[in-house]
């Protein structure tokens, strides 16, 4: 008599059930894929409605007044483009409806943007009651997409945050409208934030508006293309290791990195919720500094402070802005983590050049912490769950290509990254110090 477990096991069953078993998973896979795809689609096609509504609102409106002198409009700099809104000698629907066209124009080049804030076209009927004009009275503002605006979605790249709208605005969106400002459209950004690109697989990659076969830099690379081509005179960006200094720079624009609390978090989404060793800033983007001045003279006013008790209740320090006393500044042309490009150091030496004809002292000095705070403290600090926070993101996601190898990296178990960083001690050091540091880290 048979053995039951031998036709159980007879090699054709054997195999037949593996094919069987391994095609099963592969049409699951493929099935969950193409729902996924499905999402993309979707979610390009309202993009594209969107975008063609903002198009059609600025057609519209040229041609209801074919006197509005749009270039003119375009080439004044934020501080006097502000002062013409608030005497009364510029309309704020000129200027606003001649950025959603020339925010469209540019996006076809260099789609740089997600969403199209239709909110802007009530808003601006609100600004105009204005009994006393704000500070960015009538000036259109473009937002990051990480950053929540009432009724949009932040996507930050991911399938799974879309639809789902922020229920109010951010804190710093807030208190520019109260300064009379107007949002109006959101801009690009790399798939989960930490990434020097400008690309996710909702909405394509950003170009750089100077050379469009390279990146505009990330991770505010939406706002750095739409700024650096003239489709937006000021925008809102966050920066950890370098997301709006990296995108300024790359598209030929200026940025500022405030102190972290310096301005509210309120409503930034963050693909590393909670950590605190690399605070996170929300910033300004611009075509000169006196426009950041003037953005950092809007924000930080008594309502900034009342709505965000976290934010120091500091104003903006005119006398210090505008005193022409000597300054003692510390400078340096390199650090002892990463290899300066001689345009950079050019830059450095220039600027210090401008700042010492200028009457200021300028000191160089070594950061010599910068390869013990990268790899001890920003990188310990923001993986200190073993990564888990970042690699939860990316699940069940369609994965942007060059998220792929650090996702790799974070995802491996203690254990080997251990081993894998030992292994490589000696021969790549810096790869070592960085798998050692995705550890789990126990409280104290
Ligand atoms: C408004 O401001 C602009 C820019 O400063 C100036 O050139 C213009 O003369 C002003 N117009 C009025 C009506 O005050
Ligand atoms: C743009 O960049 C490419 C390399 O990515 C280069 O070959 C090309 O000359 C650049 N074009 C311009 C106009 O600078």
């Amino acid at each position: 008599m048979p053995f039951p477990g031998e036709t159980w096991l007879s090699p054709y069953l054997g195999t037949a059930v593996l094919c069987c078993l391994v095609v099963t998973i592969w049409l699951l896979r493929w099935k969950r894929r193409a729902a996924l795809w499905k999402q993309v689609e979707e979610a390009r096609r309202k993009r594209e409605q969107r975008l063609e509504r903002m198009q059609k609102v600025a057609l519209t409106f040229r041609e209801q007044n074919p006197g509005v002198e749009a270039d003119r409009i375009l080439s004044l700099p934020l501080v006097e483009l502000s002062e013409e809104l608030r005497n009364g000698s510029l309309p704020p629907e000129h200027v606003l409806y001649t950025y959603l066209d020339k925010a469209f124009q540019v996006n076809k080049d260099i789609n740089c943007l997600t969403d199209y804030l239709q909110e802007c076209e009530s808003q601006l009927q609100e600004v105009k009651k204005q009994e006393k004009k704000g500070l960015l009275y009538g000036i259109p503002v473009s937002v990051k997409d990480s950053i929540e605006c009432k009724g949009h979605d932040s996507t930050m790249g991911f399938l799974k945050n879309l639809n789902r709208p922020a229920a109010e605005d951010s804190v710093v969106v807030q208190v520019l409208k109260r300064q009379g400002a107007i949002p109006f459209v959101k801009s690009n950004v790399p798939q989960g934030l930490l990434s020097y690109d400008c690309s996710n697989v909702i909405f394509g990659p950003t170009a750089n508006p100077l050379n469009h076969t390279r990146s505009p830099g990330g991770s505010s690379g939406g706002e750095g293309a739409l700024i650096g081509s003239g489709g937006s005179i000021l925008g809102i960006g966050t920066d950890i290791g370098g997301s709006l200094r990296i995108p300024a720079a790359f598209c030929g624009i200026c940025a500022f990195k405030p102190t972290g609390s310096r301005l509210s978090q309120k409503g930034m989404v963050a693909i590393l919720r909670g950590q605190k060793s690399a605070i996170p800033a929300i910033g300004p983007m611009a075509r000169d500094v006196d426009s950041l001045a003037l953005y950092m003279r809007a924000l930080l006013c008594d309502d900034l402070f009342r709505l965000d008790s976290s934010v120091p209740p500091m104003p903006f320090k005119e006398e210090v802005y505008a005193s022409s006393r000597p300054l003692r500044i510390g400078y340096h042309d390199t650090d002892s983590l990463t290899l300066a490009t001689p345009s950079m150091r050019r830059a450095v030496l220039e600027t210090k050049k401008l700042l010492e004809d200028a009457g200021h002292t300028l000191v160089p000095f070594k950061p010599h912490f910068s390869e013990d705070f990268f790899f001890n403290v920003c990188l310990t600090g923001l993986f200190a769950d073993g990564s888990s926070t970042y690699v939860d993101n990316f699940k069940g996601e369609l994965k942007e290509p060059y998220a792929r190898q650090f996702l790799l990296m974070t995802k491996m178990p203690d254990w080997f990254k251990k081993l894998i960083s030992w292994i490589t001690g000696p021969i790549i050091p810096r790869l070592s110090k960085m798998l050692g540091n995705l550890v789990t880290r126990k409280a104290l």
